[in-house]
C-alpha cells in the first residue's frame, strides 16, 4: 500500500471519513500533516457531504456500502459515462473525473451548476411551484428547436424543477423525445436546493471535473491504464413488462447491453480497472462470463407492478 494510501487508511480511521474519500483529498491535496488534513476536511464539510441534485429511484446511493467494499484502492483517472446522479462519484471525488452522459438536459444542468450556481439558484426561487407552473415548463420541450429558445441556465432550472416535482421522480420521454412524466404529490418539494447547489458546483470546481455530453463509447477516447471506469447503464430487463429504459435518445435494449460488453472487453485489454452494476439476470451473467460477479441486494419501491417491488438482486461486474 503507497504511503498516501496508508496515511489516507490511518487518517480515516481516525477521524471517521470514508477511505476512499480520503485518499482522493490526499492525493489531490499533498497535505503537510494530519492537522493541515483534519482542518481542511472541517472547513469544507458541506462540500465534502453535497447530495445529488437530481433525485432518482435507482440511484446508487442506496447500495453503496456495499459498492464501495469492490473499488479498486488503487487506480489512476476515475470515469463515470453512464452519470445521472454521479453516486460513486461522490464515494471517490477524485481529482479531474471524467464523468459524461447521453442526456443533453443532464449534462447543461451540471454544466450549469459548476459554472453560473448564482444565476441557476436566482432562477429556481422564481419558480411558482403549481399544476399550471409545471404543466407550462413541461411544455418548452414541445417547441420546435426548443433548446435555442431557452438559455442554458433556464434549461437547467426547468430540469432540477420538473425532477423535484415529478411523479416518483421518474425521467421518462415519449416517442418526439418530449419529458411526459406526470406532476408528484409532494407538499412542499424543496427544488431550489440552494445550499445543495452551492456545494455540489464547488465540489465540482474544486476536483475538476471534466463533464461531458457522449455515448459510454466515447470512454475508450479518454481511458488509460490503470483507470478505473464505473458503468451504471440502464439495467437489463427483468421481464417484459418491468423493462424502463426510455432515459432519453438511446433506448438501451440487449444489442446495447453487448455493446457496452465489448467496450468492457477493449478496457479490460488496456489495463483499466472496470466495474459495471446491471440486474443479475441470465443474459448479462451470459455475456460477462470469464469475469468476477458480486451480488448486491437493492430495494425497488417503484413498479407498476407490485410483483417486481421490493428486494432485488444487483450483479456487480469486475475485471480485477
Ligand atoms: C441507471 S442511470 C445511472 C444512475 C447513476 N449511477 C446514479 O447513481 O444516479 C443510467 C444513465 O445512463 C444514461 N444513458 C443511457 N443511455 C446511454 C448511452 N448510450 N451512453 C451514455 N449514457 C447513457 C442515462 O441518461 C442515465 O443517466
Amino acid at each position: 500500500m503507497t504511503s498516501i494510501a496508508l496515511n489516507s487508511l490511518r487518517f480515516s480511521i481516525q477521524f471517521w471519513f470514508d477511505f476512499h474519500l480520503v485518499k482522493s483529498w490526499f492525493e489531490h491535496m499533498n497535505f503537510a500533516s494530519f492537522e493541515e488534513a483534519k482542518s481542511f476536511f472541517d472547513t469544507n464539510k458541506k462540500m465534502i457531504n453535497a447530495t445529488p441534485f437530481v433525485k432518482w429511484v435507482g440511484w446508487k446511493r442506496q447500495i453503496m456500502p456495499q459498492l464501495k467494499k469492490l473499488f479498486p484502492t488503487e487506480f489512476n483517472n476515475y470515469h463515470e459515462p453512464f452519470l445521472w446522479g454521479w453516486a460513486v462519484f461522490f464515494a471517490l471525488q477524485k481529482k479531474q473525473s471524467f464523468l459524461s452522459d447521453v442526456n443533453a438536459e443532464l449534462i447543461n444542468t451540471y454544466q450549469v451548476i459548476k459554472d453560473k450556481p448564482k444565476k441557476l439558484i436566482k432562477f429556481l426561487e422564481t419558480c411558482n411551484h403549481s399544476k399550471d407552473f409545471y404543466t407550462e415548463i413541461r411544455a418548452w420541450d414541445r417547441q420546435e428547436n426548443w433548446q435555442e429558445n431557452f438559455t442554458d441556465v433556464q434549461r437547467a432550472g426547468r430540469f432540477i424543477y420538473l425532477n423535484r416535482t415529478c411523479f416518483n421522480w421518474l425521467y421518462r420521454v415519449n416517442s418526439k423525445w418530449q419529458f411526459n412524466v406526470p406532476i408528484g404529490s409532494y407538499a412542499n418539494p424543496d427544488f431550489v436546493q440552494k445550499e445543495n447547489i452551492t456545494n455540489v458546483s464547488k465540489l465540482l470546481k474544486e476536483t475538476k471535473a471534466i463533464i461531458k455530453l457522449q455515448s459510454f463509447k466515447d470512454v475508450l477516447k479518454n481511458a488509460k491504464s490503470w483507470d478505473f471506469v464505473y458503468f451504471d447503464p440502464p439495467y437489463d430487463t427483468l421481464s417484459e413488462t418491468a423493462n424502463f429504459t426510455s432515459y432519453n435518445e438511446s433506448w438501451f435494449a440487449r444489442n446495447m447491453q453487448i455493446e457496452l460488453r465489448d467496450v468492457f472487453v477493449k478496457l479490460d485489454k488496456m489495463w483499466c480497472k472496470v466495474m459495471m452494476s446491471n440486474h443479475n439476470t441470465d443474459f448479462i451473467r451470459e455475456i460477462y462470463s470469464g469475469f468476477k460477479f458480486e451480488i448486491v441486494k437493492a430495494r425497488r419501491n417503484v413498479n407498476s407492478n407490485w410483483a417486481w417491488r421490493g428486494e432485488v438482486e444487483e450483479i456487480v461486474v469486475m475485471n480485477y
